[in-house]
């Protein structure tokens, strides 16, 4: 499906939801009591302390299960993370967040971004601020890992700036059938993979506590993994899934080569793509298996499963979501994400729809049976720093709506 017709998707999407809220909210207005009581009341039927056991894994020591998701901003000129991004994630920390995901840092190569305001984790003046990044997150009592990112063959930025090279990616395909930019050649493939390791190298001198590779939402590593855009027939391509997986492989097995057996590697993995949500690259729990062991083998200690609504069951017969099978397919640690905590979904919310606090029992039924071992959030931290601490005080009635003016400002 072409970008232009997820975005028409998207909007008549959002305008629907924004009907239904709106009748919601009509209805919630008519209630006797206080909104604030009866939406604190709502969220908080079960206890959030199993979110507040500590999690320890190789270099990771984290005082709570709640991450903050990786969520591009685009505040950081040229590339290097200013002063204001610095205290943006201390913030975070100072506000409980158990592990901070940086935004989408982008690696050595010379068109691994479409935005010159996104981060690069590459070059001495962009590591200098990363440096700052750190050091304030862990005097504030908070851990963090950067998420390292190579964006592959993609549409031009909104602003018409282009990287120095044109984009490169397994085919040279922005969407199935339509070129973008370059395929790679095979020496393109390997100095991709050595710039992966060498950010992985960086984050670790740089004191950093774990590293996350971005191999999702249809990115360089997801175009590899995904067969409408993968067109390769030497090493890197082939009909099946374990096949296309080879590049993310060489990617894990440089990151951990980069930073020894005890610092932990994360891997950001989804089944949609930003250029097409209906697309499924494990479509049995075979495949998922068949896909995950390799990666796993290769050295990721935590798979982080992207899902936009985290409660959706990944396959038919069980109602365990991604996180849920990952973690029961490789018996690796796994982070779910989507819509936690609010009403609305991500995408919906780039068109402007606004989300409401929402209830967090079904997230703890499938965190108490055990189905995943962390818990990221976006939007609601990244609207609200606090986010973690009012929910351990159990101050629900403090918990913001998430409006896109949020995405505006770094508060
Ligand atoms: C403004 C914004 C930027 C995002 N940028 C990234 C990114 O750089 N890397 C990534 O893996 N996901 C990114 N995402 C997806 C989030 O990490 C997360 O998966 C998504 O927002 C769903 O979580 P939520 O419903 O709690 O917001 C972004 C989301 C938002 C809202």
């Amino acid at each position: 499906m072409p970008i232009l017709h997820d975005i028409a998707w998207a909007t008549s999407v959002a305008a629907l939801c924004w009907r239904r809220q709106s009748a919601q909210r009509k209805t919630v207005s008519r209630l006797p009591r206080p909104l604030s009581q009866t939406i604190a009341e709502a969220i908080v039927t079960m206890s959030v302390d199993i979110l507040f056991r500590p999690f320890a894994l190789k270099s990771l020591n984290l005082k709570n299960r709640i991450v903050m998701a990786p969520m591009t901003r685009s505040f950081s000129p040229g590339g290097v993370p200013t002063d204001d991004v610095a205290a943006y994630y201390r913030r975070r920390a100072e506000n409980e967040v158990g592990l901070i995901l940086s935004e989408g840092t982008v690696i050595d190569r010379p068109s691994s971004s479409n935005d010159p305001n996104v981060p690069r984790f590459h070059g001495e003046d962009a590591l200098a601020g990363w440096k700052r990044v750190i050091d304030g997150a862990h005097a504030a009592g908070g851990a963090m890992a950067p998420q390292i990112w190579h964006m592959g063959v993609m549409a031009p930025h909104l602003s018409g700036w282009m990287p120095p090279q044109p984009f490169e990616g397994p085919s040279g395909l922005v969407v199935p059938g339509k070129p973008g930019g370059n395929g790679m050649s095979e020496q393109d493939i390997a100095d991709t993979i050595a710039a992966f390791g060498r950010a992985a190298a960086d984050a670790k001198r740089l004191g950093f506590d774990a590293v996350e590779i971005h191999g999702a939402h249809g990115y360089l590593i997801d175009q590899f993994f995904w067969a409408g855009v993968n067109k390769r027939t030497d090493a890197f391509g082939g009909s099946t899934l374990p096949e296309r997986s080879r590049f993310a492989v060489e990617v894990v097995k440089a990151v951990r080569a980069a930073v020894g057996e005890n610092f932990a590697v994360l891997l950001r993995l989804s089944q949609w793509k930003q250029q097409d949500f209906a697309v499924r690259l494990a479509k049995t729990p075979e495949e998922m298996e068949a896909w995950l062991a390799p990666l796993a083998d290769a050295g990721v200690d935590i798979f982080h499963c992207s899902q936009r609504r985290f409660w959706q069951p990944e396959f038919e017969g069980s109602d365990l979501n991604f996180a849920g099978w990952a973690k029961k397919l490789t018996g690796k640690a796994t982070i779910t994400v989507g819509s936690v905590g609010l009403s609305g979904e991500f995408i919906a919310a780039f068109q402007g729809e606004s989300s409401q606090p929402s209830p967090l029992d079904e997230l703890l039924r499938r965190f108490e049976r055990g189905d995943f071992d962390l818990v990221a959030v976006g939007r609601a931290l990244l609207s609200d720093p606090q986010w973690v601490r009012k929910v351990r005080e159990g101050r629900m009635e403090a918990l913001r709506d998430f409006t896109k003016e949020a995405l505006a400002t770094l508060v």
